[in-house]
């Protein structure tokens, strides 16, 4: 089992990846700039933005002990790099791009030159350009794989993109492992009955912004560990979504009846998620454990009070 250090295991989809890879025998230690309250982990505060910190914290020690260990601080067998802002409108524009691209590079260029064999880093499907978009935009092609040309126009996914490219460069110049997952809306165990999975079965046609796909956060520690588990790829993009649409038609029924301009480019399974994860399940071996059905309680239509200014939510 491997010595993982997670960034921004203090936000929401940290804290329950983390409790995944502590149960599958890992040892962590969170770098994030809030506390976490978890007695087999240790946070240390870190901003991501000041690579002098990201060093020291990727070849330091791990936990507090009197006295410390002999020897030099082990080295992390992989960085999971999950912090920054999580979507648009938290902070000003150019603050989201700095604090998210510099956060970013810093902790590719610290890997790689510390000689950390894995880095896996959230993307979002957002780079596909249709979640923030400026007015209503389609994708291309059904299904939405990672071969679709991207062209994001909003600052937060223009920022996931430039991470992207700079993990390829750097995992092509290092040789590291670098995998950026394009992590779907996340949900955690106590979400499945608000008001957003309400609005994806029954508003199906409100949540193209969303791909009619969404990512458990548990399975999001699956994912995780399954690119643990799967050294040798270079750098690699997967959709990190779960296996099947958000809404009760038949993916290409559905598709076809809302979208009949836009091409579908091959088979899809009879439920298979829009924004596939074909190609993790693939190459990673990632196996769902957590499909929405088994969640989800609300199937009788009734009046939903949407925010006046429309579903807003991360990607
Ligand atoms: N939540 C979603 O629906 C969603 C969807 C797609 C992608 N993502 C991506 O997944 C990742 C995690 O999302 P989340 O929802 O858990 O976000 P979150 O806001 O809940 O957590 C982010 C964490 O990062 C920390 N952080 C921010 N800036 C930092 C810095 N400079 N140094 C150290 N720590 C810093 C914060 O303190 C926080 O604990 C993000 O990269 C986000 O863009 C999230």
């Amino acid at each position: 089992m491997g010595r993982i250090v997670v960034t921004g295991g203090s936000g929401k989809a940290g804290g329950t990846v983390i409790t995944e890879l502590l149960e599958a025998g890992h040892t962590i230690l969170n770098l994030d700039l809030m506390p976490m309250t978890h007695p087999a982990v240790h946070t240390l505060k870190t901003d991501l933005t000041d690579s002098g910190q990201v060093f020291n914290a990727l070849a330091g020690q791990w936990s507090l002990s009197e006295p410390f260990p002999e020897g030099l601080p082990p080295r992390p067998d992989a960085v999971i790099h999950l912090a920054g802002y999580a979507r648009n409108m938290l902070v000003p524009d150019n603050e989201a791009y700095r604090a998210n691209t510099q956060g970013t590079y810093n902790i590719i260029d610290a890997a790689c030159k510390l000689g950390i064999p894995k880095v896996i880093l959230a993307s979002s499907t957002a780079v596909y350009g249709v979640s923030f978009a400026q007015g209503d935009v389609n994708y291309p092609s059904f299904p939405i794989d990672e071969d679709q040309d991207v062209n994001p126009t909003d600052t937060y996914a223009i920022a996931k993109l430039c991470d992207e490219r700079v993990a390829r460069g750097f995992a092509a110049r290092y040789g590291t492992d670098i995998y950026s997952l394009r992590i779907g809306h996340v949900f955690g165990p106590d979400e499945y009955n608000g008001d957003i999975f309400y609005g994806y079965v029954h508003e199906p046609h409100q949540w193209k912004v969303h791909g009619w796909s969404y990512t458990d956060a548990r399975d999001l520690g699956g994912m995780c560990e399954a690119a643990l588990r799967t050294s040798g790829l270079g750098y690699q993009v997967f959709n990190a979504t779960n296996d099947t649409i958000t809404n009760l038609m038949h993916t290409e029924e559905f598709l076809r009846s809302h979208y009949p301009e836009t091409p579908i480019t091959r088979r899809l399974e009879k439920f298979e998620a829009p924004l596939s994860n074909a190609k993790i399940k693939r190459l990673l071996g990632f196996q769902e454990q957590h499909p929405w059905r088994k969640y989800f309680t609300l199937w009788d239509k009734k009046p939903v009070a949407m925010r006046a200014d429309g579903p807003v939510s991360s990607t």
